[in-house]
């Protein structure tokens, strides 16, 4: 009896912290969203590693030369339905330090004709500044020696790339793709990747948890309030009488 007094307001409460995170979370998107409008930012030769904290979700402009044979393919990504990758590859910038771009998703079924489009040529990207995605209890360990990415690790992308000796830094930028639908599916259609579009896509699923909780801490505290109900009710206990 009182354990099922106590769970209305343990379920409460938790509902009520959830509702805390809930607030933080948009109001943390909502910070990052002001900076995506900011204007692009233009990347110094080297760049001060322990700004970037400040600087995630900023565009980016970068000019290079792609580093082809430390493609790093990451999968198992889906893009509106279809399965496939997304292809990182390492952009030399002249007299600047290597950094790591995410050019974006390819199918599995195109992936064999990404060595199609590679280019030598300089290429300017825009793009967004991003950190490493934390892995959760399902995301395999990559295995670089054998070219099995599944999360994005910046420091061991970038030690894979060459690491400090080869100027590269650990800076991760996602390419956004600005173009119509019709420009996505027909560079889909050839196996080139397609990047991603300028928007703050962080999991919020605390609103879903404020509702389980409040929908349990309401169901709890209907069930003892019966409990109380039938008990006082029944008949031959010794129950005190309030009549
Ligand atoms: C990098 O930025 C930090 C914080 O602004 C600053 O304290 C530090 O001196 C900078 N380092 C370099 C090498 O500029
Ligand atoms: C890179 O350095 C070379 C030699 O110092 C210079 O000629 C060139 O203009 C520089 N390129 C850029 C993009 O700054």
């Amino acid at each position: 009896m009182v354990i099922v007094g106590i769970v209305p307001f343990f379920t409460f409460g938790l509902g009520t912290w959830q509702l805390k995170r809930l607030k933080w979370k948009i109001d943390l998107i909502d910070e990052l969203e002001e900076k995506l409008e900011l204007p692009p930012l233009n990347f110094p030769s080297k760049i001060n590693l322990s700004v970037i904290p400040e600087f995630v979700f900023r565009k980016v402009v970068v000019k290079g030369r792609w580093d082809h044979e430390h493609t790093m393919i990451f999968s198992p990504r889906v893009r509106e339905g279809v399965h496939g990758v997304h292809v990182v590859t390492p952009l030399i910038r002249e007299n600047g330090s290597t950094i790591l771009v995410d050019r974006g998703f390819v199918s599995n079924e195109k992936l064999a004709n990404l060595a199609q489009h590679q280019t030598d040529e300089e290429v300017g990207i825009l793009g967004m500044l991003r950190t490493s995605q934390p892995k959760n209890s399902f995301t395999p360990d990559n295995k670089p020696e054998k070219g099995e990415w599944y999360w994005t690790d910046v420091d061991a992308m970038a030690e894979y790339a060459g690491g400090e000796k080869a100027g590269v830094q650990p800076v991760y930028v996602e390419q956004i793709f600005g173009g119509h639908a019709g420009e996505a599916s027909s560079l889909l259609d050839r196996g080139v990747p397609v990047g991603r579009a300028p928007t703050v896509d962080l999991r919020n699923s605390h609103l879903s948890y404020v509702i389980t909780w409040f929908s349990l801490s309401a169901l709890t505290a209907a069930m003892f309030g019966r409990m109380l109900l039938n008990r006082r009710r029944a008949p031959g206990r010794k129950m005190p009488r309030f009549t």
